[in-house]
């Protein structure tokens, strides 16, 4: 089985490799392709990957490709996990945000919007060209922002995108833990919404829902992230475990003051961190132990900016251990190559899950995967007080996504003006020019 990893010059992709190393099924992946448009980074990348394979039997041999067609070729499954413009664009983003008054973070609001006008004239020429290039594929993407990304490449490849993230289960597992309950397959999730936009509304463990019990113990709301965000008190007020990207929308004027006292916003502390990491790795004898020292700085400095402005402090030790991301991709691969019909949350479109949303949109809710793809669960359930929210970000999307895919500037304002986290229609069109004026991607824009 052929994988290709589009943005596979990515800090992320050792993550990827591990997992593979780690699946000794028969069939299991044997070759993989990394695509990436900086010759550098795939340079060092194959010596990361190369470190790791050492004494593993049939680790999957690795070519690399600067030419997206050619690396396409052949693949059974694609994973797509690029981002237009860089940490730059990123950085761009929240410093133009914060220019403004509002929040500039890189999936929601006017940072999700801007990097998303960005990011999509690639992602439909990616999904055009895979459509020709190996259309019997399967699309795994990761792109940001993803369920945004995930509708706009299905007009191309229909159902056989998927959009994933790392933060329902993270948070299913991170709850679970807080009263002693490991992740396994006698657990069964319930988790309703958009990509980083939603809310675990049940945690079964062997069929009995432990959630009631978490949520009479605000000790152990306490000793996990999500609850430590938000407190105890107002997850037990809302009755269900909200999204850590929530805390964006909940907490928005303590964000907000905390990134504009904050010395480095996450993509300026990213810039400097990722620049020094690349150019340690690139000579280093030992490029995986360079990379495996950033990559738990990137995870214990995640959400930095949030945790301080409501004073939560460091994180966990074992929210620093990896296991979201490449284990959601891996499972939803191998749930489609085995036939597996696997339980997993993911980004498909809605078909009737979410009654009040039209089948098109694109939803995060837990899906059945087999070999003809990934099936929502029906019953869905998006607490009432979020109903509003999930309707206007989805609208928000689809104007972003007739703006990305038509060019037209009017539709980017729609989107911009009514979300939530722009408070002004003066405001977003300012936020648009600035935008225009800052990134060369969005000269497409009339
Ligand atoms: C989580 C989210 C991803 C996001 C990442 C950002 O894993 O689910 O969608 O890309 O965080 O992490 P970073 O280290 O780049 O701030
Ligand atoms: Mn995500």
């Amino acid at each position: 089985m052929r994988l290709t990893m589009i943005g596979g010059g990515g800090f992320r992709t050792p993550l990827v490799y591990a997992a593979l190393l780690r699946d000794r099924a028969p069939g299991r992946v044997t070759s993989v392709a990394l695509v990436d448009t900086d010759e550098a980074r795939l340079r060092t990348m194959t010596r990361i990957l190369a470190t790791q394979a050492q004494g593993v039997a049939d680790a999957p041999a690795v070519t690399t490709h600067t030419d997206l067609a050619e690396g396409l070729r052949g693949a059974d499954f694609v994973f797509s996990a690029i981002r237009v413009g860089g940490i730059e664009g990123r950085a761009n983003d929240e410093t133009i945000g914060l220019a403004h008054g509002v929040i500039g973070q890189e999936t929601v609001g006017f940072g999700g919007i801007s990097y998303a006008l960005r990011t999509l004239p690639t992602v439909m020429h990616l999904a055009e060209v895979v459509k020709r290039v190996a259309p019997d594929a399967w699309v795994i993407n990761f792109t940001n922002p993803a369920g945004l990304v995930t509708e706009a490449m299905a007009q191309v490849l229909g159902s056989r995108v998927i959009g994933i993230c790392d933060s329902p289960i993270g948070l299913a597992r991170r709850a679970l833990s807080a009263l002693g309950l490991p992740t396994g397959p006698n657990v069964e999730v319930d988790y309703a919404g958009l990509n980083h936009l939603g809310w675990v509304t049940s945690l079964r463990v062997d069929g009995v829902d432990r959630l009631p019990e978490l949520l009479r113990r605000p000790q152990q709301i306490e000793a996990f992230e999500e609850g430590r965000l938000f407190g105890a008190e107002w997850i037990q007020t809302l009755g269900v475990l909200p999204n850590e990207y929530l805390h964006y929308y909940s907490y928005r004027r303590e964000v907000l003051h905390s990134d504009q006292l904050a010395s480095h916003t996450r993509a300026r502390y990213l810039l400097e961190q990722q620049a020094a990491f690349w150019s340690d790795a690139h000579g280093a004898p030992d490029p995986l132990a360079v990379w495996e020292a950033a990559r738990l700085d990137r995870e214990a400095t995640y959400m930095a900016t949030s945790r301080d402005s409501v004073g939560m402090g460091e994180r966990n030790a074992d929210d620093l251990v990896s296991g979201g991301y490449e284990n959601v991709a891996i499972s939803l691969m191998r749930g489609i190559a085995y036939d597996e019909h696997s339980r997993l949350i993911l980004n498909v479109p809605n078909a009737g899950t979410i009654p009040w949303l039209d089948d098109d949109a694109v939803v995060e809710v837990p899906c059945i995967v087999d070999a003809s793809g990934a099936h929502p669960i029906p019953g869905a359930q998006v607490p009432d007080f979020g109903r509003g929210l999930v309707t206007t970000v989805k609208y928000v999307e689809r104007e972003t996504i007739e703006a990305g895919i038509g060019g037209s500037r009017a539709a980017a304002l729609r989107a911009l003006a009514h979300h939530p986290l722009v408070d002004s229609v003066r405001v977003a069109d300012a936020l648009l020019d600035s935008a225009r004026a800052t990134f060369p991607e969005l000269s497409y824009l009339d």
